[in-house]
């Protein structure tokens, strides 16, 4: 199956990726965590990037969108795939029409600014697998220490209030115009399916409703 995940900073995209991969066996795509990736190794990509990213704007589509049909090549990929940040703009949705790669299920989280503002300032990641946590609505097990690995959590750079209004400005100028994209899309009949759900739900019950949603 193809899934896209999609929904402002914030919204529970990176959280909820992991158990939808887990329970259909796809790998998760996220453009974030590869370009923090690039960022981390100091790659040529990742310097190109390094500043937009860290004050909230987005990476050019050119290169999202050459990063992406590189990634869906692999062989990891064969039976499908989850996008999580991706695509954020309509060209790159475009891109992945022209190139004929058909979509399953679009799967919106809907979530308030406010409520994002304060999911963010309290996000704990695990830089080198992307497993996110929060300090009170989803902490590790041990304070501080990522479950699996036990090694630091750490803030992300964009987390800080006056970025993550910047991010969400961009995401509703840029990014939300994609629900009606998809939606036409839908109504064209070729077999994509646009969901919508609330994501102001705790962690376990939004887990609940797309697993319901994803085995219909
Ligand atoms: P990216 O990494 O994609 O960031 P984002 O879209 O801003 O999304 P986040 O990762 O911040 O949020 P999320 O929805 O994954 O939420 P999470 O699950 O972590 O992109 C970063 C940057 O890279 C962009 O700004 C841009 O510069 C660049 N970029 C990436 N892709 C690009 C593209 N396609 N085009 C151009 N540029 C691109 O949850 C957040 C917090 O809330 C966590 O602490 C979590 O524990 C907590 N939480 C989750 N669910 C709940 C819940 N139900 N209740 C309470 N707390 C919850
Ligand atoms: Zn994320």
């Amino acid at each position: 199956m193809r899934i896209i995940l999609l929904g402002a900073p914030g919204a529970g995209k990176g959280t909820q990726a992991q158990f939808i991969t887990s329970a259909l066996s796809i790998p998760q795509i996220s453009t974030g965590d590869m370009l923090r990736a690039a960022v981390k190794a100091g790659t040529e990509l990742g310097k190109q990037v390094e500043n937009v990213m860290n004050s909230g704007g987005l990476v050019t589509d050119e290169i999202i969108i050459a990063l992406v049909k590189e990634r869906i090549t692999q062989p990891d990929c064969a039976n499908g795939f989850l996008f999580d940040g991706f695509p954020r703009t309509i060209p790159q949705a475009q891109a992945m029409v022209d190139a004929g790669i058909d979509i399953d299920r679009v799967i919106e989280i809907r979530v308030d600014d406010e409520e994002i503002v304060s999911r963010l300032s309290g996000r704990r990641v695990h830089p080198d697998s992307g497993r996110v946590y929060h300090i009170s609505h989803n902490p590790p097990k041990v304070e501080g220490k990522d479950d699996v690995t036990g090694e630091d959590l750490v803030q992300r750079e964009d987390d800080q209030e006056s970025t993550v209004r910047k991010r969400l400005a961009v995401y509703h100028e840029q990014t939300q115009p994609l629900v009606s994209f998809y939606q036409s899309m839908e109504k064209l009949g070729g077999g994509l399916q646009f969901i919508s759900i609330d994501g102001q739900d705790d962690v376990q019950n939004i887990r609940q409703q797309l697993s319901e949603v994803l085995t219909k």
